[in-house]
């Protein structure tokens, strides 16, 4: 399936703050290898899957506005807007709703809980899988509960180094979710079990190269190369995959799928 996805070029990214255990403003960006693990993740996209790649200007003093995932949730043509626990990145939002007014996305409505779009949640099919314990309310839930008028499963996220749940887990198909599994705790492993017919397990090690921090179309993969044995799990399990070097973005904690926007 060609996707409709939206990115933002990183030429304000950097560690100007630390919001997350992989942040050190010490440990800043070298903005030459970023960009070109950008571009080259950007022809990815738009090159070698034909995807639709729209573009968002950034913004100087928004280092994060390269995460696009985190503005937004899109389901079913219904937008729910961020609201940023950190006062740092809460500015971003009204950048991305104004681009998405722009371009003809006007369904939308902003949070009143703490809520950071795709950063906490993944539509899997006719569910939207959410985390909190770290950025997002758990109250945020039934606010897209009743926003999306669908299934919301709720995940309590309790590692610190997998702050938003897209980092530790990736919907790689309407019915298939790979995720590690020590980044949420018990009782929210059992309601993945109930919700989710397929679960691919990955090791801490694995989930550490950000390859949970995934892209994908149903069929095709499009994820960090650091685990050659979780991208193996991936192409056992019936996907292709695109691996590519995207960890200058993991120290700021984010990875292809904090990349990239799905505007389906
Ligand atoms: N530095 C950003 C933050 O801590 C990284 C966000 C990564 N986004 C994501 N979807 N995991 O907010």
């Amino acid at each position: 399936m060609k996707k409709n996805i939206l990115m933002c070029p990183p030429k304000f990214f950097g560690i100007e703050y630390e919001i997350n255990s992989w942040m050190h403003t010490e440990n800043d960006v070298n903005q030459d290898v970023a960009t070109k693990q950008w571009d080259d993740l950007y022809n990815i996209y738009s090159q070698k899957l034909s995807w639709n790649v729209n573009l968002i200007e950034p913004i100087k003093g928004l280092p994060d506005m390269v995460f696009a995932t985190d503005c937004c949730l899109i389901k079913d043509g219904k937008i729910l807007l961020s609201n940023f626990r950190y006062p740092e990145r809460q500015a971003e939002t009204q950048y991305f709703e104004k681009w998405l007014h722009a371009n003809g996305f006007t369904n939308t409505q902003h949070a009143q809980n703490r809520f950071e779009g795709g950063g906490d949640n993944l539509v899997c099919g006719d569910k939207i899988l959410a985390g909190h314990g770290f950025r997002s309310d758990e109250a945020a839930a039934d606010e897209m509960r009743e926003y999306f008028g669908c299934e919301v499963v709720s995940l309590k996220i309790v590692d610190p180094d997998f702050y938003h749940l897209d980092t530790s887990l990736a919907v790689l198909s309407d019915d298939t979710v790979a995720y590690y599994p020590g980044a949420i705790d018990e009782e929210s492993r059992e309601r993945l079990k109930k919700a989710i017919p397929n679960l691919i397990e990955a090791t801490h090690e694995e989930a550490k190269g950000f390859g949970l921090n995934a892209v994908s179309d149903g069929r095709t993969i499009i994820t960090s190369n650091e685990s050659e044995s979780l991208l193996q799990k991936y192409r056992d399990a019936g996907f292709e995959v695109e691996g590519t070097s995207i960890l200058e973005f993991r120290k700021s904690g984010g990875g292809v799928k904090c990349l990239t926007l799905s505007l389906d």
